[in-house]
Formats: structure tokens, sequence, C-alpha cells
């Protein structure tokens, strides 16, 4: 396989007689941001160093010593040594690749045996999803995705928020206020509302909080009046969250949440005490950490309640057990960090080295005008509100752009959650997004959209072309070597972007296909019919299999059509 880093490195490494490691060659060169530059270039300085000559003399020298059949010609340009590869025959080299390889093209085999286990989404029972439950939902995706191209067995888990004492305060309110026609017709909405008529009544009545511990203790006791009311309740709100991620386009291998391990923490508890790592602490056990930072994790409360840690730490063990993970992400927002903290800290402690393979993924804060923003608006749940004006918004957009098109509700819908997608994987990770479905969906920019029309174009030609596109002739203009070198760049990206877990790699990398697909459709007239249609026509091909695989893998659809 063509590999123009290695194919370099080897010439340098033979011009240098050795006198540098090939390992060390490589991690020097650079891909230069001017074209007339070359493809690759390598600094002279660290040489000149250890030479102790000019790096200019070294360039001029190395770079007349440089002949192998895929380079055109290697150049000294001051200190450094500028190479540049022929571009009909490395360009067909590329371009035969891409068309056989179709939606394989970025396949990778980095995880090949290995497993991941993603964590993501976990929003709460009888509450609202939130802004923050979107992230996750949509950054755990991208990453999942982004694991199954490198080769790597997945486990998506929702995590469901779906145990703890709300759920008695839940059911008392339930037995005394409830209604379960309107619980039916909407869920979330009607059970936060009972959860907040609890907390307003229970101002003039304390005897209430009685009767809520009294239920939750008959949940976990296994009433059966309590559990069934527990089982509708997450029954009811998971159908809503469904709803969410059927628009959104995503599923998971599992919805085990926090309830799925009431049965599964006491042998955790077994294994701290038989290491005598259980210490009490105001009438509660907790686990010291050797990490000076960190708070003590707290394990069993004094009325004997197990707590979130404690769930997440059977959770984890049950995971290795299950799944024998590589690695275990956990995309829940930064405010957790001391929490995945202490429970990775409990793990390692307790003598497992696997916790090593944990890792919490945080995310910053979707902001409006400068605040934190919330679905929450009074007491309405406004995240399935969002993604709908999204898709209003894109209809319209549509519709300016394009009035005859067919199924155009279903590209609206396309286009209106893609570019929710996009803003969000497009920022790095960390940083706090400003939330604007304006801005989001136009359609010039770094956006969503934007994309999705630049393969839509590119999809159109192919459908007016005559000719089929072929790689036989090689192109050897430089419009289009510039897209075929990031175009060859693809794998590498996938492989960065999951590496430091960050999607915006390749968020960032489809905008600059887009753009330069953009500007060579202005510079080139593709379906003139000349000798080259047919190797023009596999570049677009070529550029609609990145785009629109690039764009998928981020969770996004691909409408041929806008
Ligand atoms: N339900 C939690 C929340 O909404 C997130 C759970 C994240 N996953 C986990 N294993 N703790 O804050």
């Amino acid at each position: 396989m063509l590999n123009f880093k290695e194919i370099f490195t080897a010439q340098l490494a033979s011009a240098l007689d050795r006198q540098m490691s090939e390992e060390v060659i490589a991690a020097l060169i650079e891909i230069p941001k001017n074209p007339e530059h070359g493809d690759l270039a390598f600094p002279c300085f660290t040489l000149a160093k250890a030479l102790r000559k000019s790096p200019a003399v070294i360039a001029v020298d190395i770079a007349s010593q440089i002949r192998a059949p895929l380079i055109e010609k290697a150049e000294a340009s001051g200190p450094y040594i500028n190479v540049f590869f022929s571009k009909a025959a490395a360009g067909k080299i590329i371009m035969e690749r891409i068309l056989k390889e179709g939606k394989e093209y970025g396949k990778l085999t980095i995880g090949a045996g290995k497993t991941v286990v993603l964590d993501f989404s976990s929003p709460n029972i009888a509450k609202p999803f939130s802004m923050g439950h979107l992230r996750s939902t949509v950054i755990g995706n991208a990453l999942g995705n982004l694991a199954d191209k490198c080769g790597y067995q997945t486990v998506r888990i929702n995590h469901l928020g779906d145990w703890g004492t709300q759920f008695g305060k839940l059911i008392t309110a339930y037995k005394k206020w409830g209604n379960q026609d309107r619980v039916k017709e909407n869920p979330i909405q009607e059970l936060l509302s009972l959860y907040i008529q609890f907390h307003d009544e229970v101002e003039e009545n304390p005897a209430l909080e009685n009767e809520a511990r009294y239920w939750f203790k008959e949940l976990e006791n296994g009433n059966e009046e309590a559990a069934s009311l527990w089982e509708w309740f997450r029954e009811e709100s998971l159908k809503e969250f469904e709803r969410i991620y059927d628009m959104l386009g995503i599923k998971f291998d599992s919805y085990n949440g926090e309830a799925f391990y009431n049965n599964k923490m006491e042998a955790i508890i077994e294994k701290l005490s038989a290491k005598n790592l259980l210490v009490m602490s105001d009438g509660a056990e907790v686990v010291q950490l050797p990490d000076l930072d960190l708070p003590p994790c707290l394990i069993k409360k004094s009325d004997g309640a197990t707590l979130y840690a404690t769930r997440d730490l059977a959770a984890a063990f049950y995971r290795k057990k299950k799944y024998h993970f590589d690695q275990s992400l956990y995309i829940v927002g930064q405010e957790q960090s001391i929490h995945f903290r202490q429970v990775k800290s409990v793990i390692k402690t307790l003598g497992y080295e696997w916790a090593d393979h944990m890792a919490h993924v945080p995310f910053g804060l979707y902001m409006k005008d400068g605040k934190k923003m919330s679905t929450r608006k009074g007491r309405v749940i406004l995240l399935e509100e969002v993604l709908n004006e999204a898709v209003l918004l894109a209809k319209q957009n549509i519709e300016d752009k394009n009035p005859h098109l067919e199924n155009k509700k279903d590209i609206a819908e396309a286009v209106g959650i893609g570019a929710i997608l996009f803003h969000d994987l497009k920022n790095d990770r960390m940083n706090n997004i400003e939330f604007s479905l304006e801005d989001m969906l136009t359609f010039e920019g770094e956006t969503g959209p934007y994309l999705q029309y630049t393969n839509a174009r590119a999809y159109s030609l192919l459908r007016k072309a005559e000719d089929g596109p072929s790689s036989e002739n090689g192109l050897s203009d430089s419009h289009s070597w510039e897209i075929i070198k990031l175009l060859y760049q693809y794998p590498d990206k996938l492989e960065q972007a999951y590496q430091h877990l960050s999607p915006s790699v390749l968020a960032k990398y489809l905008i600059d296909v887009a753009q330069a697909f953009n500007k060579y459709y202005g510079q080139v007239r593709i379906l003139e019919k000349d000798t080259d249609i047919k190797g023009r026509l596999a570049l677009v091909k070529a550029v609609t299999i990145v785009l629109s695989e690039g764009m998928q893998t981020l969770g996004m659809r691909v409408p041929e059509q806008m």
C-alpha cells in the first residue's frame, strides 16, 4: 500500500546512512501548508546540530540523493528538503484504492480483537433529558462509530438513572395525586410535575417524607405494587427517550441502568471488607483513597442505603466480567470527574490493574447568551422541541434553495438533526458551545448543512455525467492533486480522532475536504468532455465516499439530493 511518509522516511534514512533512526526521521517530517513547498518536508535543524554543518548545506546534499519511483523531485529550500510525489502515478494509486474499497475505505485494524465499552447518554427516569445528556449522546455515539471504524468491538450502554430515593417520592405522589392517562400521554412532564408537587406539599406536610421513605424501602424489598409502578414509570420514560434516540438515529446494546446493579453490590462490598478497606465515618462506610486530593468514596450511607458510586463500582466489575473490555469509556459531563476518579481509584486500591483502562470522557456545556443552557423552562421539557425546531428551520432553508425537491420532509430531518450533531462535534469536546440554531443551520461556513450540501452537489455531478468514473488514468493537474492528498489522509484522521477521543478531528477534516472540493468545483470544469473526464469523475466519487462515510461516522445522515 502507498505510504508517502514511509517512502520519504526510507529515502532519508538511506541518504543519511542510518545516522538517524527512521522513527526520529518520521517524527520530524511535516506536511507543508503551502503546496509550493512540496507534499512533505523535512527540516534539517536537528541534523545540523549533530553534524555541525549548516542546515541549508545538509539539505542540498541530501536532496540530491533522493530518488524513488513515485518521487518526482526532491529539492532543498533553505533548511528544508521538500519532496514532490508524481501526481499522476501516486494519484492513480490513491484513487484506485478509494474506489475499490468504497465504504470500507478508512477502516482500520488497530482495534482488532479488542473491545471498547461506551457508557453514554444515561438520562434519569422521570426527569427531563438535559442538554448535558444530549452532548453525552452525540459525543458517545460518534466515539462508538469511530471505534467501530478502528476495528474494535463496541458495546454501547445506556446507564439509565432508574434507582434512588426519588422513586419513593414519586410513588407517594402518584398514589395521592397521579392519573394514569395523563402519565401515559406525557410521561416525563407529568412525572416531573408530580415530583415537584411532592416537594411543594412536603413543606406543609412533613409526614409525606416518611411515606416516601416507606415506599422506597418497600421498593427495595420487592413490594409488588411499588415494583410495578416503578417499572411502569421506567417504561413510559424510556418510550419518550426512545423517540429522541430515533430522531438522532442512535441505538444502544444495553439499557442496564442503576437498578440492574441492585443485587450486584453486595459482592463488591464484601471484596472491600475482606481487604479491610471499609472504614466507618459518621456512621457511613467509606473507602479512603490514596490520592491525596480525592475525598473518600462513600459506599454505604448510615441507614444502609447504597449510592451512585456503589452502583458504578458494581457496573464496572460486571462490564469487565461480561465484555472483557480493553477500554471502558464514560462519556459524562465534567462536573462528575471526581466521582469517576473515585470509582477508578477504589478499583485500583482493590488491586485490579484494569482500572487503568477506564476513562472518564468529559465535555463542556451548552451556552445560550452566555448562560448555561437548560432544557427545563418552567416545567416543560424542551429538548424534543429544540430538535423539532431545527427540522422546521431546515425545511424552510431547503424550500428556499430547492423548492422542487422531493422528500423534503425526510431531508429536512436529516439536515436539521445533522446540523445539531455537527455543531456539537466540530467543537473541541471540552469547550463550551454557544447554542444557536440559526448559526448551525446555514448552508455556508463550517456547518453540517454545508457538508451535506457539498456532498449532494458531488452526487448530482455523478448523476449528470454520461461517463462513469475510472481511475485508470491518473490526473496530473495540481487542482486535483490537492484534493487527492486530502482524501489520502482520511484513515489517519479516523485514527487520530479515536486516539484522542476527539470527534472534532474528523469534523474539521471533513470541512477541509468540503472546502477543497468547492474550490475545485469553481476552478475546474469537471464535466468537460476531455481525456481526463473519467478521472475527474473518479475524484468526485471518491469525495462522496469520504464525505458520506465521514459524516455517518459522526452520526449524521447523508442525503444524495438537497
Ligand atoms: N444518570 C447520570 C446523570 O444524569 C449519568 C450516568 C453516567 N454514567 C455512569 N455510569 N455513572 O447524571
